[in-house]
């Protein structure tokens, strides 16, 4: 029997797929179940996003997510993960200290969680400066440009970024300058699909989409989005493949309605003592 790492997904293989135009899967898991499921459909990237603050512990955006939250469910989703390439996903306040702290949290995915890289938000001069140093220290860095969601406080509310040619120019530049910065693959989000389309045909390292049109070297989702199991706004970016929240609820229901009637649990679902002459 092959060892299933043989089959593991690095980051050359990423490369390669852009350069033979084979498009990258990718999606968020934030927990066991649902990491196997992805790893078994083949998804290629396992992203641990800090979405998680938001679609499973309630938060009103990703600012309070913690470094601890953040490994607490990336060692989840690791424990599941045989083939796909994990990325844990540096929350709000986890780089914006010193160069130190930035690279001993960035490390703790990889030592602690067993993540093969991370994900940081922005291109500014200061992070790029940090994003070399990680890479200096031999942790992977994904970039993410276009809307990041943690500058929500900034931005004021979450919407397309780069629709105007002076914004746009930023964002390809930001690609660029994350590029040589030295990360293997960065982030489009929520961004016009001919910006996005100009960034992928600049960039030798592949461009993972959100919101981003068909044009980027993959696509991304957060796997609630995908599956029907968030609540509150739905972007018009996200496809639902499924409507889970519905099945869920009905199920619950239903169980409710059978404890109350004495329906559940029935013979099939109990036990019995032995009988005497069984001892
Ligand atoms: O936190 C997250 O899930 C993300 C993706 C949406 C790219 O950053």
């Amino acid at each position: 029997m092959s060892d299933p790492t043989d089959r593991a997904v690095t980051i050359p293989h990423l490369l390669k797929k852009k350069a033979r135009g084979e498009k990258i899967v990718a999606l968020t898991a934030y927990d066991y179940p649902t990491a196997l499921i992805l790893d078994e459909a083949g998804v290629d990237i396992v992203l641990v996003g800090d979405s998680l603050g938001m679609v499973v512990l309630g938060y009103k955006n990703t600012i309070p997510v913690t470094m601890d939250e953040m490994i607490h469910h990336t060692k989840a989703v690791t424990r599941a993960v045989r083939r796909a390439l994990v990325i844990g996903d540096m929350p709000y306040f986890s780089f914006h200290q010193t160069e130190e702290l930035t690279i001993a949290n960035a490390s703790r995915f990889l030592k602690e969680a067993g993540a093969k890289g991370i994900k940081i938000e922005g291109a500014s001069k200061k992070r790029l400066r940090l994003i070399e140093a990680m890479v200096e220290a031999e942790i992977p860095v994904m970039g993410h440009v276009g809307l990041t969601p943690q500058s929500i406080h900034h931005l004021g509310q979450f919407k397309v970024r780069g629709k105007e040619t002076g914004e746009a120019r930023t964002i390809c530049a930001d690609a660029q300058n994350l590029e040589r910065a030295g990360v293997f693959a960065v982030i489009l989000e929520c961004i016009p699909q001919e910006l996005a389309a100009r960034v992928t045909a600049k960039l030798k390292i592949p461009t993972i989409g959100i919101g981003a049109g068909p044009h980027c070297d993959g696509q991304v989702l957060v796997f609630h989005d995908l599956v029907g199991y968030s609540t509150g706004y739905n972007p018009k970016f996200v496809k639902r493949y499924a409507d889970l929240q519905t099945v869920i609820g009905q199920a619950v229901r239903t169980y409710a309605e059978e404890v109350r009637t004495g329906v559940f649990p029935d013979e099939t679902h109990s036990y019995h003592r032995k009988r005497r002459a069984e001892r």
